[in-house]
């Protein structure tokens, strides 16, 4: 009788596999997904890779590997993102957390706040994450889409953290007072570059993340004109940015009244974050 087929056999055929597919980096995705289907942490491989592969973990496994060669990004696939020491859920209805994006929770730890709004909080990585941070802050998430709204929900639920109110609003057309701090991950990459983008990125995570249309600035115009009347004096403004786009985006940081504008950079040496205070 054949030996039945080890771990290790069947990783390197799914690597095979999603390499032929034209994956980027196979080998890593394999292992996350096989991690998934054998539903162990990824750093217990190893030991498990001459152990038999179980027939229901394979067909779980197999179904993952179409996803994945149809270029659907392995959040989705997996259902979750870790994200500043947390793990996300992820839908298609959201985007797959970056981890540039620790970049601006990190620069708005800085300083202090008691409220805070995230525009268009998707999965509500940003709000979520500060508020596991701050326990005596709370904060509201907007977004345009109700369905990544319900994602929210449910990652906050899912985090145990009850101090943040999820609102439906195009910008801030729902929002009611004033903040200490205004954070937002804005779209930013113009239609015209929509094409360029990695097949998992353009057929799977939702356009309305991606750009808010022809012009690659129009969201932060917008945010950056109204956020005056939505902050405390001594406030702070903070938007993620593409790393062409942070030096034009101060600019309209100054030109709103905003002073100690400054640019912040990611861990790879990309400008990434705008930073502004109201005084
Ligand atoms: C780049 S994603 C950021 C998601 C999440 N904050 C993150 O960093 O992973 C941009 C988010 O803005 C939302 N959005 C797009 N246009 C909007 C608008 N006019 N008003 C409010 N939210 C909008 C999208 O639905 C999406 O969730």
């Amino acid at each position: 009788m054949k030996p039945p087929r080890s771990v290790a056999q069947a990783l390197a055929d799914a690597s095979r596999h999603l390499k032929q597919a034209g994956i980027a980096d196979p080998a890593r995705d394999a292992r996350i997904l096989m991690a998934h289907a054998l539903n162990v942490e990824r750093s217990r491989l190893t030991l498990m890779q001459p152990e038999p592969m179980p027939p229901d973990a394979q067909a779980r496994l197999d179904s993952m590997l179409a996803a994945r060669s149809a270029h659907q990004p392995v959040a989705q696939i997996t259902g979750e993102r870790a994200f500043f020491g947390h793990r996300f859920c992820v839908t298609p209805a959201v985007l797959d957390p970056r981890p540039e994006t620790e970049t601006l929770v990190a620069t708005a730890l800085e300083g202090a706040f008691r409220t805070v709004l995230d525009l268009g909080t998707g999965s509500g990585c940003i709000l979520l994450s500060l508020l596991s941070e701050r326990h005596a802050a709370s904060g509201i998430g907007s977004d345009l889409s109700e369905s990544a709204l319900e994602v929210a929900r449910r990652n906050a639920e899912r985090l145990g953290i009850g101090r943040a109110e999820f609102i439906q609003s195009d910008w801030f057309s729902n929002i009611k007072g004033r903040f200490d701090l205004i954070v937002s991950n804005p779209p930013y990459i113009a239609q015209a570059e929509m094409p360029a983008l990695a097949k998992d990125v353009f057929e799977w995570e939702p356009h309305m993340a991606l750009t808010p249309g022809p012009d690659g600035l129009k969201a932060y115009r917008e945010i950056v004109a109204k956020a005056v009347s939505f902050l405390h004096r001594g406030g702070r403004l903070l938007v993620e940015t593409g790393p062409r786009q942070a030096i034009r985006v101060s600019g309209l940081f100054r030109g709103a009244g905003f002073d100690d504008v400054r640019i912040v950079k990611d861990l790879d040496g990309r400008d990434r974050v705008v930073q502004g205070r109201l005084m």
